[in-house]
């Protein structure tokens, strides 16, 4: 963090962390000729060389193959699921936000212990359903009270970042905090739309500041807890917030109201390429969609456009396992990238978004990465995006691969959620998909 405030000459204020403006260092391309030239890993050619010639050879060695570099070289590799993890619904109300809604928060026990690493689940159901409902499951940046005013939320007492927009006085949130995030999650679009939401705050599973591990999870799975020296490939924090997707995606399986083989797992920014990730290793999550994540996420870290590693391993290292500094100016021995990590969603829906004003996660670089998980899809016998060149602003490709790049800034907005909305009711209602 320090590097990265004191150590490059702040050149422009573009890219936002949840709404605070973030300084980007001079060094950053923006301009398309000064993409360097590169080569990308064939997906489906194996790393000894041989070609990946059926579903079959994808399924059984090039995907696992694929994880496993990923795992060893961008986010480390995640703690097996605990056997002992135990939920408690805390509050039900039937009648939230005037009779739509049935809210229900859920304490989930990530290690079975009630004193042990603890997650807070905030679901809201639509009442107007007379079965169980597809969901949407996403991380949220300022507490389960962020996504919606809706007094009944129980306020997180968890560490935040101090943004003042976000009412968030010496780390905690308050009750300005309610609602701060609500023009980002559309609560209710959603149920009306018919879906349920859920949304857990991604503070609870890690704090995000470097040394965040210490008071999370990765502390208290680890044998050595505080004391842990990271390998070279233990987990980062993207890893662990991901495995906290997969232990939400626990609750959901059974929870009678929701139907579990329909769940979307979506995230903005960081948590867009969290997402991602949760939903590359964790097959539960029938569609995936990822919000303007940029690099780390959808978009190719070789073309070097806006973000590059050698600025994430800076700002942010804790993210990533401490392997993937090695490739900061070195993109072209990373045995990955972003194409890769979209095409082990295959064959399931996946959905990437960036933003014109997003020049930071580079709009271009995250449909490129898009386009090239397409052999992927195809070989699995599912149609991509269906074009070649990027759309232009806010028209919305694809079929397996859907993309939209929306007019305005690195956001979530009612657009972006019509668009995912849509994307599901195609795949969901009409038995795609699955
Ligand atoms: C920074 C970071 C991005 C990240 C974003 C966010 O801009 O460089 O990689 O996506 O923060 O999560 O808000």
């Amino acid at each position: 963090m320090q590097r990265w405030l004191t150590g490059w000459l702040v050149a422009a204020v573009g890219s936002t962390i949840a709404g605070t403006a973030l300084a980007q260092p001079k060094d950053t391309i923006y301009d398309e000729a000064q993409v360097p030239a590169y080569t990308l890993p064939d997906p489906l050619v194996m790393r000894d060389g041989i070609k990946v010639a059926d579903a079959d050879a994808w399924k059984g060695k090039r995907r696992p193959e694929i994880l496993r570099l990923f795992d060893e070289h961008v986010y480390g590799r995640s703690a097996k699921a605990q056997e002992k993890i135990a939920f408690e619904v805390t509050s039900v109300d039937a009648n939230a936000l005037g009779g739509k809604a049935t809210r229900k928060e859920v304490a989930v026990f990530l290690t079975g212990k009630r004193d042990g690493p603890r997650m807070d689940l905030l679901l809201y159901l639509p009442n107007a359903a007379s079965k169980p409902v597809p969901a949407f499951l996403g991380l949220n940046f300022y507490g389960n009270h962020c996504v919606h005013a809706d007094s009944g939320i129980t306020l997180s007492k968890q560490w935040m970042r101090p943004t003042r927009e976000m009412g968030v006085v010496n780390n905690r949130a308050t009750e300005a905090s309610r609602g701060c995030c609500a023009q980002r999650w559309q609560v209710e679009m959603i149920l009306d739309r018919g879906y349920a939401l859920a949304t857990v705050y991604y503070g609870d599973i890690e704090p995000d500041f470097p040394d965040g591990w210490k008071l999370g999870l990765r502390a208290a799975l680890s044998p050595q807890g505080k004391d842990t020296a990271f390998q070279p490939d233990d987990w980062g924090a993207i890893s662990v917030w991901a495995w906290g997707l997969s232990r939400a995606m626990d609750y959901l399986e059974q929870e009678t109201a929701v139907d579990a083989k329909r769940v979307a797992v979506t995230g903005h920014s960081r948590l867009g390429k969290t997402a991602l990730w949760a939903g590359a290793q964790d097959e539960r999550f029938a569609i995936v969609i990822s919000n303007n994540s940029g690099e780390g996420g959808a978009s190719l870290v070789r073309r070097r456009f806006g973000e590059a590693i050698h600025h994430s391993v800076s700002m942010v290292p804790y993210w990533y396992c401490t392997q993937y500094r090695q490739y900061a100016w070195h993109e072209a021995d990373l045995p990955v990238d972003a194409h890769m990590l979209i095409a082990l969603i295959a064959p399931r829906p996946v959905y990437v978004a960036s933003a014109t004003k997003d020049l930071w996660a580079d709009p271009r670089g995250e449909f490129l990465a898009a386009k090239h998980a397409e052999p992927v899809y195809q070989l699995l016998g599912r149609a991509g995006l269906g074009v070649d060149d990027m759309p232009p602003a806010d028209h919305p490709v694809g079929d397996f691969i859907g993309y939209h790049v929306r007019t305005g800034e690195h956001d979530v907005t009612a657009y972006d959620w019509d668009q995912y909305l849509s994307f599901a009711d195609r795949h969901f209602r009409h038995g795609r998909g699955k």
